[in-house]
């Protein structure tokens, strides 16, 4: 067969240079992050190598709001169970404290089962141990609680229904769990570098809302010495006002967020922040449920990751929340959920039996076909065949 010259590899590459590719300038131009280190130094994350350093002008080295030369003035967010408050806190400063939006005896249930956890990983050795400290990864395969909290079910996070309300009005009705884990923050670790956690689709900034918000679960006490979670209040606005591919010149200094164990942090994924630095000899856990778009590609791998018990007794409300509610633009398995709704409990989405079909050994995928195919081929039992009779039930 003749090579199509326009179509080799050469000819291509020949032809392809920076100044001709697709959006090459906007793409590439490393905003907001580049214009970031280069006009605020003091936000250069730590090196690795080397041990922490405190002399100089460090994002890590503040304090807590109340206590900050520069913040004290300010009326930053405080606790409160205002959902109008809340509302205001949250455009304004990028955050707000959902205040005993865990009872104490949830709080309780939760840190206990989190470090009991946390030590039989250790035990384990399937600790994942990074910079910062011990992370606990997939929650919702780790305790009922937390199963409940991905769904704010009011059993394990009193505030559950207000989060969600806030969540549908902020990321619309049907956006899904990115990820729930928890952050360690260990004894002579190190700071995270200051990001915003929709950082991945810069240099886009979704200037009108943001396309990622967290809720963070607070279940010890933090404060500027055990690693209170590092932001600078109202950076989100900051990002706004700089737009997509935007330069942003020097920012306010960052604070530890100081909040009572109970406190969930309501926060938008344009906020630059990071976990802080632990000056205790105690370990400090916070636990960050991320919630995006219902289209977007999710942190956690949840349709491999959710073990077969906990995906068995699923609500299809929480099954929704995993991703393993299909819809036309999401999370279709070989066709089917194409023309779904995406909506809770939509037959024409319900992939779960796929992952049932896979646990089982069971799964049939349809593989290439002809009319000479056999007719054992043909009359097999396909996984999608059988979803697709399911909708009709
Ligand atoms: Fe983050």
């Amino acid at each position: 067969m003749d090579r199509i010259k326009e179509f080799t590899k050469e000819h291509v590459d020949q032809n392809s240079t920076q100044e001709n590719g697709l959006f090459y300038d906007f793409l590439h131009s490393k905003e907001p992050y580049q214009s970031i280190f280069k006009n605020n130094p003091w936000m250069i994350p730590p090196d690795l190598k080397k041990p922490l350093e405190w002399r100089g002008d460090h994002y890590w080295d503040t304090t807590v709001a109340r206590k900050h030369e520069y913040w004290k003035e300010f009326d930053l967010p405080k606790p409160t169970k205002d959902i109008n408050q809340i509302r205001k806190d949250f455009l304004e400063w990028g955050f707000a404290l959902i205040e005993d939006a865990m009872s104490k005896e949830q709080t309780n249930n939760f840190l206990n089962r989190l470090v009991e956890q946390a030590e039989g990983e250790r035990l384990a050795e399937v600790e994942n141990l990074t910079p910062s400290g011990q992370y606990v990864n997939t929650l919702i395969n780790k305790g009922k609680l937390f199963v409940q909290c991905i769904e704010q079910e009011p059993e394990a996070v009193q505030a559950g229904p207000l989060i969600e309300q806030l969540l549908n009005e902020s990321l619309g009705k049907g956006w899904i769990c990115h990820s729930f884990l928890a952050n360690g923050s260990d004894p002579g670790g190190y700071p995270q570098g200051l990001h915003m956690d929709q950082g991945p689709l810069s240099p886009w900034i979704t200037q009108e809302a943001p396309a990622l918000v967290n809720t963070m679960y607070i279940p010890q006490d933090i404060n500027e010495e055990n690693g209170g979670t590092l932001v600078i209040p109202g950076s989100h606005k900051i990002m706004i006002e700089a737009g997509s591919d935007g330069q942003i010149g020097k920012l306010p200094p960052a604070i530890n967020l100081e909040a009572k164990a109970g406190t969930v942090v309501f926060f938008d994924g344009r906020l630059l922040h990071g976990t802080g630095v632990n000056r205790t000899d105690q370990p400090r856990f916070v636990a960050t449920q991320s919630n995006v778009k219902s289209w977007m590609r999710t942190q956690e791998n949840w349709v491999l990751s959710v073990a077969p018990e906990i995906l068995k007794d699923a609500s299809p409300k929480l099954l929704h929340r995993i991703g393993l509610q299909a819809l036309t633009y999401g999370s279709t398995i070989e066709g089917f959920g194409l023309g779904a709704s995406g909506k809770i409990g939509d037959k024409w989405g319900a992939i779960q039996q796929f992952r049932v079909a896979y646990d089982e050994g069971n799964y049939q995928r349809v593989r290439e076909l002809s009319s000479s195919s056999t007719k054992e081929e043909l009359s097999k039992s396909y996984t999608v065949k059988t979803a697709w009779k399911n909708t009709r039930k």
